[in-house]
C-alpha cells in the first residue's frame, strides 16, 4: 500500500461518527473511568455492547481485573467532562474528584450528570486482543435513563473544543 492510500483509508475512517462517552470502572475497591468513542450496540437479545480500550489505560487495567464496566452518555454541553476524563490518567490524578457519581448493581461508577448509563459485564469468551487496543464485548445487566438532552458526538466536540469551556 502506498502513503497516498494509507491516507485515503484514514480519511475514509474518519468520517464514521461516534458519539462520547465516561466509559467507569471498579475493582479491589479502586475507581477510575476514561473518555470512549468506540462505545456500540452489539446484539440486542441479549443486550451486548462493545467497546475499544487502549491496553495502556488504566481503565484497561481495571476492566481486565473486574469484568466490569459502566458506559455514562455525555450531553452536548459535556465538554469539560470529555476533557477531563480524557486527557489525562487516573494512574496521576483522581478523576472523579468533584464529579458526582453514583454506582449500581456492579460497583462501576456512573456520572449524574448522564443522559443515559449502561452497568456492564465483560463476556470473556467474547473479548479480542487487537494489539493496541483490547475489545470488550459486555452483557448489558442494567441502565437507565437520567437526564434530558442532545447526546455529545465526537465530530461536535471537535468543532467546538476550542469554543466551549
Ligand atoms: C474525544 C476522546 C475520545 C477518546 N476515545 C477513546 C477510545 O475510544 N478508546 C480509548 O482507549 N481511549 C480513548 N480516548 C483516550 C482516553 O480517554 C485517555 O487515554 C485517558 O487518559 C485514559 O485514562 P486512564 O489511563 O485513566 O484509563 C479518548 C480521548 C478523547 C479526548
Amino acid at each position: 500500500m502506498t502513503d497516498d492510500e494509507l491516507k485515503e483509508i484514514k480519511s475514509a475512517v474518519a468520517a464514521i461518527t461516534y458519539g462520547l462517552y465516561v466509559v467507569g470502572t471498579a475493582s479491589g475497591g479502586r475507581i477510575n473511568g476514561q473518555t470512549c468513542n468506540t462505545v456500540f450496540q452489539v446484539t440486542s437479545e441479549p443486550v451486548q455492547v462493545a467497546i475499544g480500550i487502549n491496553q495502556r489505560n488504566l481503565t484497561h487495567d481495571l476492566i481486565m481485573e473486574s469484568g466490569v464496566f459502566s458506559v455514562s452518555v455525555l450531553a452536548n454541553d459535556g465538554h469539560d467532562l470529555v476533557r477531563k476524563f480524557g486527557y489525562r490518567s487516573g494512574r496521576t490524578a483522581d478523576k472523579y474528584e468533584g464529579v458526582p457519581y453514583f454506582t449500581g448493581v456492579t460497583g462501576a461508577p456512573i456520572l449524574e450528570e448522564c443522559l443515559a448509563y449502561l452497568e456492564c459485564r465483560v463476556q470473556k469468551e467474547l473479548c479480542l486482543n487487537c494489539g493496541t487496543h483490547s475489545l470488550f464485548v459486555a452483557r448489558v445487566e442494567a441502565g437507565g435513563v437520567r437526564n434530558a438532552g442532545e447526546p455529545m458526538t465526537y465530530a461536535y466536540f471537535a468543532a467546538t473544543k476550542f469554543g466551549k469551556k
